[in-house]
């Protein structure tokens, strides 16, 4: 079957792309903005980098045509000069959505996260939320993967772990307390490529996270610990986070805001797993750490 990914150069998308191929039965249009994250793909013959944009959904529908499905990937967490959430996970979603009605798609999946909610107060969270919105609106039978942090090499949360790890000092918003519920963006691959396969008909919203819900700090702790390096944990007050955040985003107009920290910062509670009814036995934390681990030995 023949499939599109937009935001095929996201780490969720490399990873994807990555599982693709290895695949016989499968091949993919992956959408990206510019000739640099054409570039940045993995390279397969069953893997067609494909220049996109999202400003005119008829032009979009022209690089879809023939898939059965879109993955819709592209979205972002930090605001930037330019790409604010209307753009990056509003607009892009109703120009995805518009094309793929165009072209006659079977099934559009879509990855967003833990809390989107189109009254929520926070605007990231809001945005995603007016994302399914008008995924769930499109009259085409959708999936919506809503999840928590990602991890795995190349994935933000990987590389901030490194980091703080890699420090030795790490200074955690409010002391790392709040829970994260990190799922290996393979897991999340095979989910999508599951749901791809499956087609199921209707529109559903499915909350997948990892197997082992824990506090930041413990996480940072355990990574450490692996890593075989010393790491001493201090606190940054939320609220001093936030007004310093806020006052770098007035000057620079981008950035982590208060919002971004509100989100980092909140619990990544789950009410009903969904990996037993999407298929998907979840990788233990403690491999999918190792494999962070590993891709950076290899520099990966
Ligand atoms: N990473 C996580 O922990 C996590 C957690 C929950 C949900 N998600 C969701 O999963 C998806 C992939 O996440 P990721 O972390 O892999 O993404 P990522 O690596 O940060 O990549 C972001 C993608 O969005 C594209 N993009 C940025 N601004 C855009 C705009 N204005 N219009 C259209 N495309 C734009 C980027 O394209 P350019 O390179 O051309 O800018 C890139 O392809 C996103 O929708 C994200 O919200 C991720």
């Amino acid at each position: 079957m023949k499939i599109a990914i937009t935001g095929a150069n996201s780490a969720v998308g490399q990873n994807l792309l990555t599982h693709i191929g290895a695949l016989g039965d499968v091949t993919a249009v992956a959408g990206v903005r510019s000739e640099k994250a054409a570039g940045s793909l993995p390279s397969a013959p069953n893997i067609a980098p494909t220049l996109i944009s999202y400003d005119n959904p008829n032009k979009l529908a022209v690089a879809l045509a023939g898939c059965q499905c879109v993955v819709h990937l592209a979205g972002i967490l930090i605001e930037a000069k330019g790409t604010s959430y209307q753009s990056a996970n509003v607009d892009a979603t109703q120009s995805v959505v518009d094309a793929a009605k165009q072209v006659g798609m079977d099934h559009i999946v879509f990855v967003s996260v833990l809390g989107a909610d189109p009254s929520s107060h926070n605007s990231y969270l809001r945005s995603k939320g007016e994302a399914e919105r008008i995924v769930g609106a499109a009259g085409i039978s959708s999936t919506i993967i809503r999840t928590p942090i990602l991890f795995g090499p190349g994935t933000a949360g990987a590389d901030a772990l490194l980091r703080t790890v890699s420090s030795g000092k790490a200074r955690l918003l409010g002391g790392g307390r709040y829970v994260m519920r990190p799922l290996d963006v393979d897991d999340l691959s095979n989910t999508i490529l599951n749901t791809v396969r499956t087609n199921p008909s209707g529109h559903f919203t499915h909350e997948l996270g990892g197997p082992s819900p824990m506090p930041y700090r413990d996480l940072i702790e355990r990574f450490a610990q692996m890593m075989g390096q010393d790491v001493t944990i201090g606190s940054i007050p939320i609220w001093l986070a936030k007004l310093g955040a806020g006052v770098t985003r007035r000057l620079t107009g981008g950035g982590i805001s208060p919002e971004v920290i509100d989100v980092i910062t909140a619990n990544e509670d789950i009410a009903k797993n969904a990996n037993v009814d999407l298929g998907i036995t979840l990788t233990p934390l403690e491999q999918t750490l190792q494999k962070i681990i590993d891709s950076e030995k290899v520099g990966i």
